[in-house]
């Protein structure tokens, strides 16, 4: 059994916590480019240096960068029976380049999944996201808080909230989003490939979602 899928969506519509529990459930890594690249940060490379003048101010990061990571990444043994691509593609480029790096290897997406939140959710959700420090374990303070106020129950580190997660951040994230990700939306109908849930209601409630959407495409 493989299972290639794209998690596509807004900021805060739920990719990385859907995405966490599917890549588990499968036994395929999650290539989170958005974590990719805030591990680049934390470790001071130069490429994280020159990502976070990006991410901090809501943008995205440069395709090439971007497609070079994920290249990498794909290239790994853990990556060949699948993978759960969560935050990439995030431009028409990026997609034909993934498009391209597939082709080479003889491999095709199974099904990109269309996370489909309002407005409103979108903003409770990033506004309430809290993350750990060590584990990277997600939190939201009101639809998934921790049973101690700014401690991670899993590991026990320490809960934070991401920069961009501010309030002028997000708008301007949500502005890139419709510019420049929301058009996937179309090239992947085009290939036919698009699947759409309503993310709206409860985490459980999405999964279970998804579950059924890939139970029909995953090979
Ligand atoms: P990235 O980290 O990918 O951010 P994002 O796409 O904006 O997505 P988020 O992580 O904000 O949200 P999510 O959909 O994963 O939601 P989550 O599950 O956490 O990217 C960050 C930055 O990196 C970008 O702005 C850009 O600069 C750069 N970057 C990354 N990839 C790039 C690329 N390909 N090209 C260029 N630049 C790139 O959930 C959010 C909150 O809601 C959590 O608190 C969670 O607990 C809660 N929640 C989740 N599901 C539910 C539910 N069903 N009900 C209630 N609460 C829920």
């Amino acid at each position: 059994m493989s299972l290639r899928v794209v998690f596509l969506g807004p900021p805060g519509a739920g990719k990385g916590t859907q995405a966490r529990q599917l890549a588990h459930e499968w036994g395929v890594p999650q290539v989170a480019t958005g974590d990719m690249l805030r591990e680049a940060v934390a470790n001071t490379t130069p490429l994280g240096l020159e990502a976070k003048r990006y991410m901090d101010s809501g943008g995205l990061v440069p395709d090439a960068v971007v497609i070079g990571l994920v290249g990498e990444r794909l290239a790994k043994p853990d990556a060949a029976p699948g993978c759960v691509l969560d935050g990439f593609p995030r431009t028409v480029a990026q997609a034909e380049a993934l498009d391209r790096l597939l082709a080479q290897r003889g491999e095709t997406l199974h099904a990109v999944v269309f996370f489909d939140v309002s407005r409103p959710e979108l903003l409770r959700r990033l506004t309430g996201r809290r993350t750990c420090r060590q584990c990277g374990t997600g939190f939201h303070l009101v639809s998934a808080p921790p049973k101690v106020a700014g401690t991670c129950d899993t590991c026990g580190g320490e809960l934070y909230q991401r920069e961009d997660d501010a309030e002028a951040t997000v708008g301007k994230r949500l502005d890139v989003y419709a510019k420049e990700t929301a058009p996937l939306v179309a090239y992947y109908e085009r290939e036919g490939v698009l699947r759409n849930v309503d993310a709206s209601g409860p985490a459980a409630e999405v999964y279970a979602a998804i579950q059924r959407t890939i139970g029909k495409v995953a090979a």
